[in-house]
């Protein structure tokens, strides 16, 4: 085989309190990869129609930094074309960069008979993130990778563990992040109280899911001290129309990933009335993209071909 057509999912990182632990698939967007194989010894980076001016340098492109990392440590020197569409939008903490450098090692590992553990995959993923955030986080790529929640059992080494999640109805407001990362303001010196209520919240979004109790969920995921206060005050009036959301009906409403994207979680017949809200509330966000109304999605990465 010399070519492979695959598709990959957005992804929310974080999952309110699981800061770098958690993350979740989404059904809708999908990027899609032809990742072909060659012998011009070269790795080299194609967007299609790559209006959000990604970069293709290979060490600044996650896919192209994951594939390095993986054609290092295994001697390879094949040559290797990645074409990606994107769908997603870039900056927006939809798990974009973990998608692609998900996408490559997924189909490279099956283009070059590698035979990669899950974990194993989601640790050369996970080096393609350093391109982006300057961080190799391992909860977008394994989200992408498995579908479903996943939760990082530990760093050192990689060990993720993917739960079943019920079919949960999201409406997400894209919002690009005004600067590439936050993560250098983000501080665990949140204090004794706060530190035990966010292992609280941890412990209650993983048993939530385990008993398929999706407004528990919906509860567990709307604090956190961690990550949501450092971006949150980086969206105007984020917890102004965090509030709505929530009063609105919404099951949990926090920020997707690294951010600036706000993600609510809602019962079937109140997803209509929150897109409209988000749309009413963010119209006004200079870096607002657009509300995408989609669900939860046990489906990581697949074959289109
Ligand atoms: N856990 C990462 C962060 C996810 O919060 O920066 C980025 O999508």
């Amino acid at each position: 085989m010399l070519s492979i057509k695959i598709q990959t999912p957005a992804t929310s990182a974080n999952v309110g309190p699981g800061y770098d632990i958690f993350a979740l698939a989404l059904h809708e967007p999908r990027d899609e990869f032809e990742i072909s194989l060659n012998d011009s010894g070269r790795i080299t980076i194609e967007i299609e129609n790559n209006i959000q001016n990604i970069p293709i340098e290979v060490k600044d492109n996650s896919a192209g930094l994951a594939t390095l990392e993986l054609f290092k440590k295994k001697n390879i020197e094949h040559g290797v074309h990645i074409k990606i569409l994107k769908r997603m939008t870039s900056g927006g903490g939809m798990g974009t960069t973990g998608a692609s450098a998900a996408g490559a090692i997924f189909g490279l590992n099956k283009l070059l008979n590698l035979n990669l553990s899950v974990n194993e995959m989601i640790d050369y993923a996970r080096k393609g993130e350093i391109a982006s955030g300057g961080s190799p986080h391992a909860d977008n790529v394994a989200a992408a990778l498995l579908g479903g929640f996943v939760l990082v059992k530990s760093y050192n080494p990689i060990d993720v563990l993917k739960l079943d999640l019920p079919d949960v109805p999201v409406v997400l407001a894209a919002i690009k992040k005004s600067q590439r990362t936050t993560r250098g303001f983000i501080t665990y010196e949140i204090g004794q109280e706060k530190l035990k209520e966010q292992m609280a919240r941890c412990s209650r979004v993983i048993h939530a899911i385990h008993t398929k109790d999706i407004k528990e969920f919906g509860k567990a995921i709307s604090v956190d001290y961690i990550h949501e206060p450092v971006r949150g005050a980086a969206i105007p009036r984020y917890w102004d129309i965090k509030k709505k959301v929530l009063n609105a009906g919404a099951l949990g409403c926090t920020i997707s990933g690294g951010g600036s994207s706000v993600i609510a979680f809602c019962p079937p017949d109140k997803q209509e009335d929150i897109a409209v809200i988000m749309e009413r509330e963010f119209n006004t966000n200079p870096n607002f993209v657009k509300v995408i109304t989609t669900r939860t999605s046990n489906t990581g990465v697949r074959v289109i071909n």
